[in-house]
């Protein structure tokens, strides 16, 4: 049996007297597409920087395909392959949008330091291919037109598609997405969705918060409930619609009647 991709256990973070993630537990199984859902400040957020260790947690663990991730630097987690976007997307100033998603590409760059220093062949024909792959994945998001242009001044929505190209860029085996449908429109919300479908089928397992229910309810294999930092529900979608916690944590107790 295959480790689960992520298993959280015992997670806990507090930030002064407010727990903003409460004793945690869940895993989630390779090769699936997880939603966290939960009202705002549940702390969904939160857990995404306690699991890359932006955030030291105050209880738990956390392993990655088995590995454990306690006390390892965010940057080596990424290289194992565990890639995040930002709820706010950090799109680097600066740079192009096709330097942008270049960047993602560094944990692979094969050829020699070396070679790279005295641009021989083999590292430019590596640039070259990576050049494409970049572009072709802003061609996917719909972003070609874009890709010359400073990454900092596309709107917001498109940011966020060029973070996700950034992270697809680094082949990932699992995806942490804070989001990714904030900013874009009905048909762009759409077209994320059979993107993050084809990602999954292609074999990378995928986490994603989200507040488009409408979305969650089409891509999640499972669904994690998170409300006040504590886990409140865990399920298939079908489930997580008709659970009276999750009805109650989303509308309050006075929606009980109306249920
Ligand atoms: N760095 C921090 N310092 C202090 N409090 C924080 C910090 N980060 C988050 N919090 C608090 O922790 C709680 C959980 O926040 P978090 O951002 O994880 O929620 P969220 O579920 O992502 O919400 P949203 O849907 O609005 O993004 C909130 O009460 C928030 O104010
Ligand atoms: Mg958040």
């Amino acid at each position: 049996m295959t480790a689960p991709a992520l298993e959280i256990s015992g997670l806990g973070k507090s930030f002064g007297g407010l727990r903003a993630v409460h004793d945690v537990s869940f895993a989630v199984p390779a090769g699936s597409l997880t939603a966290l859902i939960g009202p705002n400040g549940a702390g969904k957020s939160t857990l995404f920087n306690l699991v890359t260790n932006l955030f030291l947690p105050d209880a738990g663990a956390v392993r990655f395909f088995g590995t454990p991730l306690a006390g390892m630097a965010p940057h080596r987690i990424a290289a194992l392959g565990l890639l995040r976007t930002f709820q706010t997307a950090r799109v680097f100033p600066g740079m192009t949008a096709l330097d942008n998603v270049l960047a993602g590409a560094h944990r692979h760059a094969r050829a020699h330091p070396l070679a790279q220093a005295f641009w021989l062949p083999a590292a430019r024909r590596e640039e070259r291919a990576l050049r494409q792959r970049a572009s072709a994945l802003l061609d996917l998001v719909g972003l070609r037109e874009f890709r010359n242009l400073a990454g900092t001044s596309l709107p917001l929505g498109a940011q966020k598609l060029v973070e996700l190209c950034r992270a697809l860029m680094a082949r990932p085996r699992l995806l942490l997405l804070d989001e990714p449908a904030a900013g874009l429109n009905d048909a762009e919300t759409g077209e994320l969705a059979g993107l993050l479908r084809a990602v999954r089928d292609s074999g990378v397992t995928i986490m994603v918060v989200e507040h488009n229910m409408g979305l969650v309810m089409d891509i999640a294999d499972e669904v994690v409930v998170l409300d006040l930092g504590r886990l409140i529900a865990k399920g298939s979608p079908a489930e997580i619609r008709r659970d009276a916690r999750v009805v109650e944590a989303y509308l309050g107790p006075a929606a009980e009647g109306v249920r």
